[in-house]
């Protein structure tokens, strides 16, 4: 085994642990009043507006019609089992190229990247962070399928960042590594534009590229600014953070705004005082190491912002409110270069995956989250206020005041939205949540609390461009019938393969608090398969997918014709995985269920991240830490995560 698939095994084994210590009763003994036939028909294919569909949004460039017809218009590709297999692939008559790397230059004087990786921390601040993940095309309004803004997440680091991978003097860190690290951390915002052959290309020294990192200055919005439980040694006012971690998924505003998402934020911190991590809540209910290291890069060592232990002899106890500062929605204008990124708390402290915004008819929105850890919840925000177009100041302040809500789903395939709301469901003085802002400090406490349904790791959530209907890939869940009961919505035991559920709000309306949902799939192997040893695939690894078999459906999107584009996370040195082979994008047609393999990535690497222009005719993808050598696939080069430009060799719509 290599040493990138040891390093990503021993992540995913910190990643995948269970906190979810709740037991909430058996909701499909919970008696509902008021059953309402709100959906069947009525929603499911009507034709919705489009009023968030502006240019901006990942709906921009939608027909606004439904197809019904053959949705996937490209031949399937074979899964790719070889243990040496080191490229992108892509469905015949489209080409894939490699087009922004770790490494690559960003801002103005960006050194070249050092094939050694001996870069320096300053150098890593004007290069592409590493990881890549969440990202989104911003067009601009000249030439919006021709020129726009590129704007990718780097979610973490791999040893590959350095020359010889992580080091360490006298047991801490080394400093300058850690610099780097966190250098790499972030996102970038590049200007990219087709040159006069139509061929995309990244816009050197543009004004607009940007590299934000876990040392950018950000304010703190909504309920939580100033509250004592953000202030530190550093920052006593409560209301100014360094920086964004492990930033996933992502989300869009219909005003133009991009949403970055802190995932698991939780493994950079660790507090060492058994007795105060006992009752901080904050720190245990979101997994926050105990003991004398953080889960990942132990940055602790050397940079005393990431040790909460709290220390009696600094002002605000010194760092142990710092982890209370992670887990929010970031929003980052990528047209304002100046910009000052906001953390909006109003949304709520997640192991945030996504922030997907759906828009209602009436300017009434959502924004969708998941909650990526075994046995953790899906959650929605609704803005007090409502979305108006052209109200660009307006609309900013639409994500600092509103209602959280947890997802409960019964047996009965209805769903029912949990108010996280001083004085509704349990969130009471008395059990704990003094405020509001307790609450949303503490959002798994409080969906604890009301009741939620613990789900099998919530990834990203799409909306469909004209149903409004809302699909959620569910990755798996090795303890599901284990440490969580097993129920409709997460049906199977040890379930390592995943699902997709998808669900209407009631009238299509964003902001409804009642839903119906359904499971779109299962993941998992054929009916009839059979291990790559010739044994019977056991009963819980068997899928429903009408079409090509995958596992651990991640990256989630909808294209302007309605295609479901599915990405997948798993570890592809796996035994259960062995039939999949690499990790691949899919695509999905929802009417009929159908899916067809559309790329495969190279052998260790997870893909994610995905967008289009807005006239779906080009798309870029992300393939996070390869495990061999891609992009160079040489034999012999250092692996980068890489963004990926695919294109139709007619010029046509991707998928079509
Ligand atoms: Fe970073 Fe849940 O994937
Ligand atoms: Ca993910
Ligand atoms: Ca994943």
């Amino acid at each position: 085994m290599s040493y990138s698939q040891t390093f990503h095994q021993a992540m995913d084994a910190v990643d995948d642990i269970t906190i979810n210590p709740a037991v909430n009763p058996d909701l499909n003994q919970v008696i509902d009043s008021g059953r309402r036939d709100f959906l069947k028909g009525g929603l499911a294919y009507g034709l919705m507006g489009l009023s968030g569909a502006i240019l901006n949004t990942p709906l921009g460039g939608c027909s606004g019609s439904i197809r019904r017809g053959p949705l996937l218009g490209f031949a399937a590709i074979d899964v790719q089992t070889a243990p040496d297999f080191d490229q992108v692939i892509v469905a015949d008559g489209y080409q894939a190229e490699p087009f922004f790397s770790w490494g690559d230059a960003v801002l103005a004087g960006a050194p070249e990247w050092q094939a050694d990786a001996s870069d320096d921390w300053r150098d890593q601040l004007m290069q592409a962070g590493d990881n890549h993940d969440g990202m989104h095309y911003f067009p601009f309004h000249d030439q919006p399928s021709a020129h726009g803004l590129l704007v990718i997440n780097h979610e973490y680091i791999n040893p590959t960042l350095h020359p010889d991978g992580f080091k360490w003097q006298d047991r801490k860190r080394v400093p300058a590594q850690v610099k780097k690290e966190q250098a790499a951390h972030g996102l970038s915002i590049i200007e990219i534009k087709k040159d006069q052959h139509g061929q995309w290309r990244r816009v050197p020294d543009s004004p607009y590229n940007r590299r934000i990192h876990a040392m950018t200055p950000m304010q703190i919005s909504g309920p939580l600014a100033g509250n004592v439980q953000m202030k530190t040694r550093a920052d006593p006012s409560g209301r100014v953070v360094l920086g964004t971690l492990n930033n996933c998924s992502m989300g869009v505003t219909p005003w133009g705004t991009y949403l970055v998402c802190e995932e698991n934020w939780h493994h950079y911190f660790c507090n060492n005082d058994e007795g105060d991590y006992e009752t901080r809540i904050s720190h245990k209910r979101y997994g926050v190491a105990q003991g004398k290291r953080s889960k990942y890069y132990a940055w602790e060592s050397v940079d005393p912002r990431f040790n909460a232990t709290p220390d009696a002899n600094q002002p605000h106890l010194g760092y142990v409110h710092e982890p209370n500062r992670f887990g929010w929605v970031v929003e980052v204008d990528p047209f304002d270069p100046d910009s000052t990124p906001v953390k909006h708390t109003a949304l709520g402290r997640l192991c945030r995956e996504c922030a997907v915004v759906s828009v209602g008819d009436d300017g009434r929105m959502a924004v969708y989250s998941g909650d990526d850890t075994k046995g953790e919840y899906i959650y929605k925000f609704v803005p007090d206020g409502v979305f108006k177009e052209g109200s660009r100041q307006l609309n900013r302040r639409l994500l600092s005041e509103g209602t959280l809500y947890a997802a409960q789903f019964r047996d009965d395939g209805r769903g029912r939205w949990l108010a996280l709301r001083l004085g509704e469901n349990g969130l009471t003085p008395d059990n704990g949540f003094a405020d509001q802002a307790s609450i949303l400090l503490n959002t798994r406490a409080a969906a604890d609390r009301a009741g939620a349904t613990a789900m099998d790791r919530p990834e990203w959530i799409a909306v469909h461009p004209h149903t409004r209907e809302v699909y959620v890939t569910l990755t798996n869940n090795d303890e599901r019938g284990d440490k969580q009961p097993l129920n409709k919505a997460n049906p199977r035991p040890h379930n390592l393969h995943g699902q997709i559920l998808r669900w209407n709000e009631e009238q299509a309306d964003p902001a409804a608090t009642d839903f119906e949902w359904t499971v779109f799939l299962l993941a998992g192997e054929a009916d009839t398969a059979e291990s790559q040893a010739g044994d019977i695939v056991a009963d819980n690894l068997k899928g429903n997918i009408i079409g090509d078999i995958f596992s651990s459906p991640d990256g989630l999107m909808f294209d302007g014709d309605g295609r479901l584009w599915i990405e997948t996370d798993y570890d592809d040195d796996a035994q259960q995985n062995q039939n999949m082979g690499c990790n691949q994008l899919l695509c999905a047609d929802p009417f009929s269920r159908e899916v067809r393999r559309f790329l495969v990535g190279p052998r260790g690497c997870e893909i994610t991240g995905i967008t289009f222009t807005p006239d779906f005719r080009a798309m870029w993808i992300n393939v996070q830490h390869p495990g061999l050598h891609y992009p160079a696939s040489d034999g012999k080069s250092r692996p980068r995560s890489t963004t990926v430009l695919i294109t139709k060799l007619d010029g046509g719509v991707i998928g079509a």
